[in-house]
């Protein structure tokens, strides 16, 4: 398959991440290697690129495109979520301690996975409701849809895809499938657009849209894994290394800001307080205050930039401060 993803933002990414020759690099979303073909040549013969995804599609593609980058390269199928042990792996087989001096996060999916439509992600064609990231993941879309009840089903809707119309297509799942399990596209899209009224169908995105992100994300634990992420990240990274992270979805990006705050800021004493007592010092500084979003131009030559939200942090140790 072509793993064609457009990178979104690179200049702005390059900008924020910053790589030097000799770094070292985790792309904890590699993608298509969009990104990381260029961070690759910027860092160089002595530099190593650490490139995860936990779609072993997106690995072999990236394999082949990201030979030329000519730096050390070291291609993890895994999840983001344990960072923490991809890098310890890493250092053991090494033998040696590896301080990453940056981080990418380009979250979500890519454009193949949308645009292969027997991985179940789009609600424009009828396939197999999957939807998983990692194709050996036991929890699919239509596990989801066929086995939670009405309230966990209107959750998910609301939160994750906020979507007004959550608690109507919720029961019309529920509804449907009592007389046959939903277990393609077509058959979730069918009772989305039963549960959603003329009126608000007539306007705006595609009905099912909303309630298609939903379940992406309780199917692959996205939220989850944003905030393990992120977390280790700013653990793991050498003074002075950075943390940039692309969010496309409201709650990715606040789980983003909250750990950056809560990174520059994190004491935890009575603000009234003479002096600081919990002896918990910064460990990041903030690069911007709001994040960079995309030029016009580049949403109109790709429109999958749209709602991009692009936050940066440096690791510091010591005294917090603005770059
Ligand atoms: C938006 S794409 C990245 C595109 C890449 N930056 C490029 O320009 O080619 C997101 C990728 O991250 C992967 N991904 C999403 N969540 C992940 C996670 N928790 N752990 C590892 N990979 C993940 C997806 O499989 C997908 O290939």
């Amino acid at each position: 398959m072509q793993f064609d993803h457009v990178p979104v933002m690179l200049n702005e990414v390059i900008a924020a991440l910053r790589p030097q020759k000799g770094d070292i690099i985790v792309d904890c979303t590699l993608g298509g290697a969009g990104h990381s073909i260029h961070i690759g040549r910027m860092i160089g013969p002595d530099g190593m690129l650490i490139g995860i995804d936990r779609d072993p599609a997106a690995l072999d593609s990236a394999a082949e495109r990201i030979s030329e980058a000519e730096c050390r390269l070291e291609l993890v199928r895994g999840n983001f979520a344990d960072l923490a042990d991809i890098v310890a792996d890493l250092e053991r087989r090494d033998g040696r301690p590896l301080t990453p001096n940056g981080f990418l996060f380009d979250f979500g999916v890519s454009s193949p996975q949308l645009d292969v439509a027997e991985r179940g992600f789009t609600y424009r064609e009828d396939a197999p409701l999957d939807m998983r990231m990692d194709p050996d993941s036991p929890l699919t879309a239509a596990g989801i849809v066929n086995s939670a009840d009405v309230g966990e089903l209107t959750t998910i809707i609301r939160d994750y895809g906020e979507e007004r119309w959550a608690s109507r297509i919720a029961r019309f799942i529920v509804e449907r499938r009592r007389s046959e399990p939903i277990i393609t596209t077509g058959q979730l899209v069918s009772a989305i657009l039963a549960a959603v009224p003329a009126a608000a169908r007539r306007d705006g995105p595609h009905p099912a849209r909303r309630t298609f992100q939903a379940l992406r994300i309780a199917v692959n634990d996205e939220l989850g894994a944003v905030r393990k992420g992120i977390e280790a990240a700013i653990e793991l990274s050498a003074p002075g290394g950075r943390i940039v992270a692309l969010s496309y979805h409201s709650l990715e990006d606040r789980i983003v800001k909250e750990a950056f705050r809560t990174g520059m800021a994190p004491c935890t004493c009575d603000p009234a307080a003479p002096a600081c007592v919990c002896g918990k010092r910064p460990s990041l500084m903030r690069t911007s205050l709001k994040p960079v979003t995309p030029s016009d131009d580049e949403i109109r030559i790709n429109p999958r930039s749209r709602s991009a939200k692009l936050r940066a942090a440096v690791k510091v140790l010591g005294d917090m401060g603005d770059e």
